[in-house]
């Protein structure tokens, strides 16, 4: 079995995508949403490995920037493609099907793993000049004022800095 490997992982999302990866859901995108849910998880009990498989596979098999809803269900049948290369065992595995299966509808969840997901992925909606509402936000940590002032400089290519 291969060892685990970020990069190889970024690589297989990048090998995947159709489209421009300089795009706005593109890798910047996946290396902010990355950043988001290692902040996130630094303040709650959500499976970090999880968060961070999630951040580089969740949109890379999206075909358009427009609708696209079965983007995620799509990203779930990629990682079942790519399972041996995330090394998770068959709990978190089946979590980060779930998070990417429904990362796209609206919904929050209760489960902090798949929270932290949709969080860090709904915190970087200023790229494309949305303010993320609270409303959308299933973890405390993530509606933070402070953490949403993060968030959208970041997405706007502000550089900004958060304490703790
Ligand atoms: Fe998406
Ligand atoms: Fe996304």
């Amino acid at each position: 079995m291969p060892k685990y490997s970020l990069k190889v992982i970024q690589n297989l999302a990048r090998e995947r995508f159709r489209m421009n990866l300089n795009g706005i859901h593109g890798f910047a995108h996946w290396q902010r949403v990355h950043e988001n849910g290692l902040y996130l998880c630094r303040h709650i009990e959500a499976d970090s490995r999880v968060v961070e498989c999630f951040a580089y596979l969740h949109d890379c098999c999206r075909v358009w920037d427009g609708p696209d809803p079965a983007h995620g269900p799509r990203a779930a049948k990629f990682a079942r493609e790519i399972r041996e290369f995330l090394h998770l065992d068959d709990h978190a595995f089946e979590l980060l099907q779930l998070a990417c299966r429904g990362h796209e509808r609206g919904k929050t969840s209760d489960n902090p793993t798949i929270g932290a997901c949709w969080d860090s992925d709904r915190l970087d909606l200023g790229r494309v000049a949305i303010k993320t509402s609270p409303k959308y936000l299933s973890t405390e940590i993530a509606k933070r004022k402070s953490v949403l002032e993060w968030a959208h400089k970041r997405s706007r290519g502000i550089d900004a800095k958060i304490k703790g």
